[in-house]
């Protein structure tokens, strides 16, 4: 039930006021000046208030904007005789939401009460929204309109619910792997924990144990005082492990003795703690293939392996490249003030042709480069980058990648070099008939090497007819 303040040192007003109100099954509280109203938001939850301009001991304007800094959301309507409306003008910029003239009629009342607080209740429904749907995306939208990816995402949304599981998460760069893990966790009854990240990558063997298993004071030389690890900070939450794939062989192994006994232990601790932590983990490696090299433990790649999630590569997944076109044209239209619409067919095409070794990453990169440079109501051929307008399938000679210039717009190296080591595989395996051996003496690599870049681009034999 909402609750009414009447703030007036009238007694025949609050009286007034507060009948009509009761009438109509509201909560009402009076009182007569403003230290006293003040003290009754700062104490209770208040939807609205009726306040006389005219209190004894304090001026009703700064009453206003006191209560309104307190609680924004609150609802203030003005008490006014006829002599003071131009202060209830005042009023009304410094944010209350109306005013009422002495002497009012029961329904005027009525009515204005019950308009005002229907307003308040969907700005607060709205706030609400906007807030869930932020926390859901970790503040970024997640586009998904291919029917892989949506199964996938289906995938996601069954597994966040089961909090205890360990995820794998892999796909190229690119494909959104970070953002899974996020959702992941903002889909689980865990959202409301934290959610930490580390790059297994990024850091030495021993610094990223301290992260995640923290210290005792003197642990080792240079340890000051204690250190709570990621372990413990994420406690009830998740823990993303990004890059995985890199993680030493001896950390693996305590990573591994963690999720078995679900406990850890500070570094140079005797006390070992229980730790309730979702792992997430991500990599763009083939996990497999690093058992195999003895690169990374069997046990702990079963362990992690329970559910695996794969993000298929952006090139296999046509109706997204389209939607996120789209929506990274809003957003890059919009910061840098810009007007793209529509994608000519043209345009459209090479997109979908192009093979996207970079993913959603480059996709956004080359969009945003793209509105950066033009300015036009359609994405046309001319706005792309060489590497997509260069490499057209079944083209002659005269396309060979070889030319690329460097645009004052700038290149993607790694994807250029990509494109440029996919062009000499094919043609080297069509010159070859696919046989490995050759193929592989013919570019001066060895068997293995090559077997990994046909599988790293998903060249099969096929692949090169
Ligand atoms: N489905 C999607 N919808 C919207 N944006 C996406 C989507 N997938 C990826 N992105 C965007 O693409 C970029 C790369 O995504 P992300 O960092 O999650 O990739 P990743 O797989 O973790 O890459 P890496 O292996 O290099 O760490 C980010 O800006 C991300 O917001
Ligand atoms: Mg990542």
């Amino acid at each position: 039930m909402e609750k009414i303040l009447i703030v007036d040192d009238e007694p025949f007003i609050c009286e007034n006021l507060k009948r009509i109100l009761e009438e109509e099954h509201y909560m009402t509280v009076v009182d007569r000046d403003g230290h006293g109203a003040l003290n009754i938001i700062k104490q209770e939850t208040v939807d609205l208030v009726f306040l006389d301009l005219n209190l004894p001991d304090m001026s009703g304007l700064d009453i206003l904007v006191q209560m309104k800094q307190w609680d924004p959301d609150i609802l203030v309507i003005i008490i006014t005789g006829y002599a003071s409306v131009e202060s209830a003008v005042k009023a009304l910029k410094l944010g209350a939401y109306d005013y009422i003239k002495k002497p009012f009629k029961a329904d005027v009342i009525k009515l204005i009460v019950k308009l005002s607080l229907e307003t308040q209740q969907l700005k607060r429904e709205v706030r609400t929204l906007k807030k869930q749907t932020e926390d859901v995306l970790g503040g970024q939208t997640l586009i998904a309109e291919s029917p892989v990816f949506m199964d996938m995402l289906k995938q996601v949304r069954e597994v966040a619910q089961h909090s205890e599981v360990t995820v794998l998460v892999t796909g190229e760069s690119g494909t959104g792997k970070d953002l899974i893990a996020r959702t992941l966790h903002n889909l689980s009854p865990r959202r409301h924990r934290p959610f930490l990240e580390i790059n297994c990558a990024a850091l030495p063997e021993n610094l990223l144990e301290s992260e995640l298993f923290g210290y005792e004071s003197g642990a080792f030389t240079g340890a000051k005082g204690r250190k709570i690890g990621m372990f413990e900070a994420a406690d009830r939450g998740t823990l993303f492990l990004d890059e995985i794939g890199e993680m030493h062989l001896g950390l693996q192994a305590k990573l591994l003795r963690v999720l078995e006994d679900k406990k850890i232990r500070r570094i140079g601790g005797i006390q070992s703690h229980e730790t309730d932590v979702r792992i997430v983990a991500a990599t763009n490696q083939n996990l497999r293939e690093a058992v195999a090299a003895k690169r990374f433990r069997e046990d702990l790649f079963y362990r992690l392996h329970i559910v695996p999630i794969h993000l298929p590569p952006l090139r296999e997944r046509p109706e997204d490249i389209l939607a996120l076109t789209k929506t990274f044209l809003v957003e890059f239209n919009r910061k840098f003030g810009r007007n793209f619409k529509e994608i000519s067919p043209d345009a459209r095409q090479l997109l979908l042709d192009y093979r996207w070794p970079g993913n959603v990453r480059e996709l956004r990169h080359v969009l945003e480069r793209i509105c950066i440079m033009h300015d036009d109501a359609m994405l046309q051929e001319m706005h792309l980058p060489k590497e997509l307008t260069a490499h057209r399938p079944g083209d002659s000679m005269s396309a060979l990648p070889f030319d690329f210039q460097i645009s004052e717009s700038g290149i993607d190296l790694e994807a250029v070099v990509d494109q440029f080591t996919q062009y000499l595989l094919k043609k080297a395996m069509r010159m070859k008939d696919g046989n490995i051996s050759h193929v592989a003496r013919l570019l001066g690599v060895p068997r293995g090497n090559l077997r990994y870049k046909l599988d790293k681009y998903h060249m099969g034999l096929q692949d090169a007819s």
